[in-house]
């Protein structure tokens, strides 16, 4: 049997996600129409053998309970979450519960950071962890040497695959293979967390009778069950013949940004047409929108048939589009109106907002750019013939001037 664990963090992870995670936990704000979470559990479920999924999170319970119990039924899988009572790390966090995921007794562990967007290749990674026999068997990709440092950079031996050295977030270059944040252990993984634990509760003894230690040492912040996976456990286990890597071909990417989302619900639409067609736009009678591209559109939402849709548009429940207008590249949240002949381009916009007549909301669609998407939190109103671009709303504002490049607060 195999199990799976998704680690979701908590509240003060997602700042940079704001203002979208003032009312919507990161791992519940929609890609592609589906909460971001949503998308490694779909691909946890095509694991063979598979007897249950867990998050790992400290956000509060309840903002989890109505999505597990529906995707439970909808995958007839049990999906728990399991709350921390505090942040452990995102190897303490998986040892704090190690009783309750090892209740099936399972042969394998995938581990799977929630905010990554990929292709999830998961069963061809069980299989060669397999052949490498080793502890954990780590995703890796090669991406551009600049924009290596914003990850764990590894080094791996090209014949036998075994990572041979980790550095998380280096100052300087030291490779560009970088770790995916999708692992798959055997349950040796417990007892390395316990040894990390454990050294870190001796040295910590040892610095009350050394304070010069205390103040020199680099991890004296860190209490005794805080545990990182990245520098506590594949830094020291690398060259040990105990991890591996797989390396994937397909598309990667971290979602830290509502920029990045964007982007990566486009990946997610595309991929669709691989994995469940059936949930794209288009296709369908001769009355409804003109759709380009791929297309997410909620059964309840209401888009007008002369509307033109796509690529790359979300549209989430109970939204309404009127007569003529246009939406590229964008998300709109739940019980958004947007009004005739209203253009949408690069933007998120968020939930209960309501774009007037004539107005558009825009941006370059640099992902990667603070301003490079426009923003609209949430019950934000843009009046008629108003022109929003490169510019990030606050909630409950209304807007009937013209702005540009500015964060309205
Ligand atoms: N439950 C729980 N508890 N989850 C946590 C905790 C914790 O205390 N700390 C982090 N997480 C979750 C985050 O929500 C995220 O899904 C994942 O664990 C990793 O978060 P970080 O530890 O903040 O690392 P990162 O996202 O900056 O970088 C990691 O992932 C990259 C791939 O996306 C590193 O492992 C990098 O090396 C890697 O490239």
């Amino acid at each position: 049997k195999v199990v799976a664990v998704i680690m979701v963090g908590g509240p003060t992870k997602g700042t940079r996600f704001r203002p979208l995670s003032f009312n919507t936990p990161k791992p519940l704000f929609p890609l592609a129409g589906q909460p971001m979470v949503h998308h490694p559990i779909s691909a946890c479920k095509r694991i063979p053998n598979l007897a249950q999924i867990f998050l790992i999170g400290f956000y509060e319970e309840r903002e989890f309970t109505l999505y597990v119990s529906s995707i439970s039924n909808e995958l007839k899988i049990p999906v728990r979450y399991l709350k921390e009572d505090k942040p452990h790390g995102s190897a303490g966090g998986l040892y704090y519960f190690r009783n309750i995921i090892m209740e099936d007794n399972p042969s394998h562990i995938f581990l799977l950071n929630c905010d990554v967007c990929c292709s999830f290749p998961l069963t061809d990674m069980l299989e060669a962890h397999k052949r490498y026999s080793g502890m954990g068997t780590v995703l890796v990709i090669k991406v551009s040497a600049e924009s290596a440092s914003q990850f764990g950079e590894l080094v791996a031996d090209p014949i036998t695959k075994e990572l041979l050295h980790y550095t998380e977030k280096p100052e300087t270059f030291v490779s560009d293979l970088i770790n995916c944040g999708v692992y798959v252990f055997t349950p040796d993984i417990f007892t390395a967390i316990q040894e990390v634990s454990t050294h870190r509760e001796d040295q910590a003894n040892l610095r009350h009778l050394t304070s010069f230690e205390t103040l020199q040492s680099p991890t004296r912040a860190l209490p005794q069950d805080f545990v990182r996976l990245d520098q506590d456990i594949l830094s020291p286990f690398a060259g040990k013949k105990q991890l591996y890597t797989y390396e994937t071909m397909d598309f990667w990417e971290q979602i830290k940004t509502p920029g990045m989302s964007l982007k990566c619900s486009g990946l997610y639409l595309a991929q669709f047409r691989y994995t469940s067609p059936d949930l794209l736009a288009g296709g369908d009678g001769t009355k409804s929108a003109s759709i380009v591209g791929d297309v997410y559109v909620h059964p309840s939402a209401k888009v007008h048939p002369t509307a033109k849709i796509g690529a790359n548009v979300s549209i989430s429940a109970n939204v309404r589009v009127g007569a003529g207008v246009r939406l590229i590249g964008c998300i709109i949240l739940d019980d958004v109106e947007v009004q005739e002949n209203a253009v949408v381009i690069n933007s998120i916009v968020g939930w209960k907002s309501s774009i007037g007549k004539w107005s558009r909301v825009q941006a370059d669609g640099d992902y990667n750019a603070k301003l490079g998407i426009t923003i609209l939190g949430e019950a934000v109103i843009v009046e008629d013939e108003v022109v929003v671009i490169n510019s990030i709303v606050l909630p409950n504002k209304t807007l009937n001037v013209s702005v540009q490049d500015e964060i309205i607060l």
